[in-house]
């Protein structure tokens, strides 16, 4: 059951909490520590960055969610290149997880980039969340991830058509665009400036 909440676009004002909410968010859930502030960080000011569906969820003047998305594409079969949008880091606050925010936050905006005329979304993560909101594992409709073998099934690598029919006759294979691939350094020195967390190696990280 949620409370009253607003989603808007991020501001320039929001950037430093919505950062902070994707640290707490991220926390040592994937790996020790996290990179996912310093990927959002990194990503505003690159040019596949869609400053048209980068949003805020507040709740008595806190952010309690955001969620950004990108520009990127599948390398046809065929030769095509085919525009879509992948989306992430998405984040809601440790506090109000598992209430329905995420749900409420990622379908706002998938509405969002539907309106824009995205036709497909892609995005690397876990099923249980994802499939609730029209996602489906993208290798059983012929759309492969650069990382693993053509023939695997690869159940965290997930597709979304916006509209309908829109992947229909495409096979291809799509990759992360390069503004998730930080440099751990960096990203370590930037979270630097954050308050002082524990890094924990915790059983289900996957990095
Ligand atoms: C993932 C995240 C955005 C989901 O938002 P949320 O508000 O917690 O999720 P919701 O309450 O809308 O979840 C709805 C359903 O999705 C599934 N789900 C949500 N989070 C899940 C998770 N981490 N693992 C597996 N299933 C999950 C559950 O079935 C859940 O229903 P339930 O709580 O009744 O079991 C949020 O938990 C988060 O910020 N996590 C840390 C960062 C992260 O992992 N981001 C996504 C990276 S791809």
């Amino acid at each position: 059951m949620q409370n009253k909440y607003t989603i808007r676009l991020e501001t320039k004002s929001d950037y430093n909490n919505a950062e902070n909410l994707t640290r707490e968010a991220f926390w040592n859930v994937y790996r020790p520590g996290c990179l996912e502030h310093y990927v959002l960080h990194t990503f505003r000011s690159r040019p596949d960055f869609v400053p048209e569906l980068d949003f805020v969820m507040e709740q008595n003047g806190k952010l309690i969610g955001h969620i950004m998305y990108v520009r990127s594409e599948i390398c046809a079969d065929d030769g095509r290149v085919i525009p879509i949008m992948t989306f992430g880091p998405i984040s809601i606050a440790p506090e109000c997880k598992r209430k329905g925010y995420g749900t409420i936050l990622l379908r706002y905006s998938m509405n969002e980039a539907r309106k824009l005329g995205v036709g497909a979304l892609a995005i690397t993560g876990n099923i249980n969340f994802y499939g609730k909101s029209g996602f489906t594992v993208a290798s059983t409709k012929g759309i492969h991830y650069y990382a693993e073998p053509r023939e695997a099934e690869v159940p965290y690598f997930l597709i979304c058509e916006l509209k309908p029919g829109f992947l229909n006759g495409v096979s291809g294979v799509y990759k992360d665009p390069e503004g998730y691939f930080v440099d751990e350094k960096e990203a370590e020195d930037f979270d630097a400036k954050f308050p002082q967390k524990e890094k924990l190696k915790l059983s289900g990280q996957i990095f």
